[in-house]
């Protein structure tokens, strides 16, 4: 052969295999590399990524080295590893890792900062365990105080809830872990979670509903979302045309994977063309049922395979569906950048801790008996801890967002390591554990015994602490089942009565994703709600009682003084829990604070609502225009004696016109850093002039009203400090 030829079949040679290394080059355009990969992949290739293989894996192609994805939940660190077709534990022993605190407490902290710090520590966890996508965050609203999983999402308000998202995604995934936003969307309600019809305006579904996903979608560019078991417009979420190729996909400009949730594929047509890209868990009633099917019989095995040889879903479906699957492997499991991660490091404790010392929310502190001062216990064991939660492990039960943790701290445990022989402690009553159709049955002689036991320590005690709230158990916060009521449950109103009886000296610390009721709030000195906490929960609370952390965290959501207050319950069933698997959205936009400050319904204590230590004075706040944003700054000035951390809120209140708008809405925020004595800082809270659109039915769009709008700047939705007016 002459050089010639021999160099040009060498350079073809070289063109081949640079050609055929394409989507295994991480240099590559990653569209390219999805294309190249696409061309080289069969019929049933492609079918076969588009499925899960195990419980929580979907497949690649090892023919070309295309790596699965391996998935797991969510969303407050990585669950313990399970069997690859059960839900029975592996019984692994290097799955421990740290318990991070509930969403409901990172959106407590209104803190960015803190999403980012939490968003980048649990994916740590995440790709040390080996995983590419963690199933969570959540933003489902918090319509109800009843939702037994609203401790997994950031509260009832969808400008907060987006805010504190967005930089929990970016930090997840620049490490090379996906994010699996849930459950997109409307799964407010744990009650028929698997069928029920939702019934809900566009304008609320728009304005509410939807903002959160909106914004994970455009400001952090969420890679992968799970779709919600419940229906919208009769048709499950997970293959809900309108919804998922429609709004998500179409209208969104979404090139993620839309993830079914486990078991929420039901219909293979749907499956196939209703916007669904991979299918786990079906064939499983959701958790109880093991798999009893191979997994080429899901919606999007066989079945879809028969469907495109037969012609009826076109091959363009097909494609488009893998192409958002390959695109979500080579962003995580493929990508070169993912990290190695790390598990249990002291820095993620220290997160951990961090973020629950500014989540957790002082409601009430009378007569300043926080934070505690020990030079006031004049003798051995006066301290008296009262209630299960101060022992119990919060990071176990709920559902799927349970977690084995390689340590925890309770309360009484750090009491006692803080204040050590101060400190005695009595049960007070007791839950048993609980969880789906298990439920321990109560010993109603025990609990008696466990109150009079307690009753009996207060006497001797200078000081009551009653750690007590919910606790993932089986209808108090715990998946596939809501809170029957309102009130805490095991006796503890009445015994939190009776121990004040006994001693005025009462803190009162509950734990919960939820709010309750409290009718023993006049008859106590302190309360304090601290959502769950996670590994570092008792030195968490323990810093901020001692106050050696000034509390800052403020209420994502209404504090109601009785059930009936909350705006649904009005319309009767029918706008919840639902009546025949139909519920109504009947409150529409008003959700919430937008509900109890419009219609003029006392709060308990309101949404934005939290004490400090400190006190803050608001300087006269100002605007301008800057481009498409609003612009306000307020100077904040800690006129208190200890140092402490301010949230700002803004709230807009539209003109008067034809179209009915909440009196007050959350469009921005701020939080100080920690504010010595007589220190200010002015804070600068950039408003998009597009927060001030609502969604208008007649046009199917996004319509604003002619200014002026009024910038209301507070420390809660009731506390409003400072106004100020804005054209757009
Ligand atoms: C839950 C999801 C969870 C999945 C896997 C479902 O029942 O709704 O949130 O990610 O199970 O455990």
């Amino acid at each position: 052969m002459k050089k010639n030829t021999i160099l040009a079949v060498l350079m073809a040679m070289t063109a081949m295999t640079a050609q055929a290394q394409t989507y295994l080059d991480p240099n590559a355009p990653l569209e390219e590399r999805v294309k190249d990969a696409l061309s080289r992949m069969t019929t049933h290739e492609k079918v076969q990524i588009l499925h899960a293989q195990s419980k929580f894996t979907s497949a690649g192609v090892p023919r070309l080295g295309i790596r699965q994805l391996n998935m797991d939940d969510g969303p407050h660190g990585v669950r313990e590893e399970l069997e690859w077709n059960t839900w029975n534990p592996a019984k692994w022993t290097n799955d421990y890792i740290v318990a991070f605190p509930s969403l409901t407490c990172l959106a407590s902290t209104w803190n960015t900062e803190m999403s980012t710090a939490y968003g980048n520590a649990v994916s740590e966890e995440f790709a040390f365990r080996g995983k590419d996508i963690m199933l969570g965050p959540g933003v489902n609203i918090q319509r109800t105080p009843l939702n037994g999983r609203a401790f997994e999402y950031m509260g009832e308000d969808p400008f907060l809830a987006g805010e504190m998202v967005v930089p929990y995604i970016k930090a997840a995934q620049a490490n090379g872990i996906a994010c699996c936003l849930k459950h997109f969307v409307l799964n407010d309600q744990e009650t028929d979670r698997f069928g029920v019809n939702v019934n809900v305006s566009d304008r609320a579904m728009r304005e509410i509903y939807l903002r959160p996903f909106q914004k994970a979608v455009e400001k952090a560019h969420v890679y992968t979302i799970m779709g919600s078991y419940n229906k919208w417009k009769g048709v499950h979420c997970c293959h809900n045309d309108e919804l998922l190729n429609g709004i998500l996909k179409k209208e969104w400009n979404w090139d993620g994977a839309l993830v079914s949730d486990w078991g929420g594929a039901t219909n293979t047509l749907e499956a196939a063309t209703g916007g669904l890209d991979i299918e786990m868990g079906t064939y499983t009633d959701g958790k109880t049922k093991e798999s009893e099917f191979g997994y080429e019989m899901y919606h999007l095995g066989n079945p879809f395979e028969q469907l495109l040889k037969e012609g009826k879903v076109p091959m363009s479906v097909l494609d488009e569906k893998a192409s958002r699957v390959l695109r979500t492997i080579f962003r995580t499991s493929m990508n070169p950048k993912k990290v190695i991660g790390n598990q249990c490091s002291e820095a993620h404790y220290d997160v951990c801790r961090q973020i629950g010392e500014e989540g957790i929310v002082m409601l009430k502190n009378e007569k300043n008996i926080l934070p505690l001062d020990p030079s006031k216990w004049t003798k051995y064991h006066n301290v008296l801890v009262v209630g299960e939660n101060a022992t119990r492990s919060l990071t176990q039960g709920g559902g799927s967002s349970e977690l084995k943790t390689l340590r925890d701290i309770s309360p009484l445990d750090a009491f006692k390591k803080k204040y050590e022989q101060m400190v005695d402690y009595a049960q007070g009553y007791y839950s048993g554990r609980a969880m789906y159709d298990f439920v321990d049955k109560i010993d109603e002689a025990k609990q008696a015994e466990l109150k009079a036991q307690a009753l009996e320590a207060a006497k001797g005690a200078d000081l009551i602490i009653f750690i007590g709230g919910l606790n993932k158990n089986t209808r108090q916060d715990c998946e596939n089942g809501d809170r029957e009521s309102y009130d805490l449950p095991y006796g503890q109103n009445e015994l939190i009565s009776e121990l004040a009886k006994i001693q005025k000296n009462i803190v009162v610390v509950t734990f919960g994703g939820n709010p309750y009721s409290m009718p023993w709030l006049k008859e106590v000195a302190a309360v304090v709600h601290c959502w769950y906490l996670g590994s570092e929960a008792g030195t968490a609370l323990v810093n901020v009682l001692s106050g050696e952390v000034c509390p800052s965290g403020k209420l994502p959501v209404t504090f109601a003084e009785k059930y009936e207050d909350y705006p649904y319950v009005q319309y009767g069933k029918e706008a919840y829990p639902g009546v025949n698997k139909e519920v109504y959205y009947k409150e529409g936009i008003f959700v919430g604070y937008r509900h109890f400050s419009s219609n003029n319904v006392k709060p308990l204590f309101p949404f934005g609502f939290g004490l400090s230590y400190t006190k803050f004075a608001y300087g006269k706040p100002t605007t301008t225009v800057e481009g498409d944003n609003i612009v306000v700054q307020t100077t904040i000035t800690n006129t208190g004696k200890v140092a402490g951390k301010e949230i700002a809120q803004v709230y807009v209140s539209a003109p008067k016109s034809n179209v009915e708008r909440p009196v007050k809405e959350l469009k921005g925020f701020g939080k100080t850093k920690l504010l010595q004595p007589g220190e200010s800082e002015t804070l600068r809270i950039t408003i998009p002039v597009d927060e001030l659109n609502y969604w208008d039915e007649t046009k199917n769009g996004w319509a604003r009203i002619m200014g002026p709008y009024t910038l209301n700047v507070g420390a809660s939705v009731e506390d409003i400090r400072g106004k100020v007016e804005v054209d757009n």
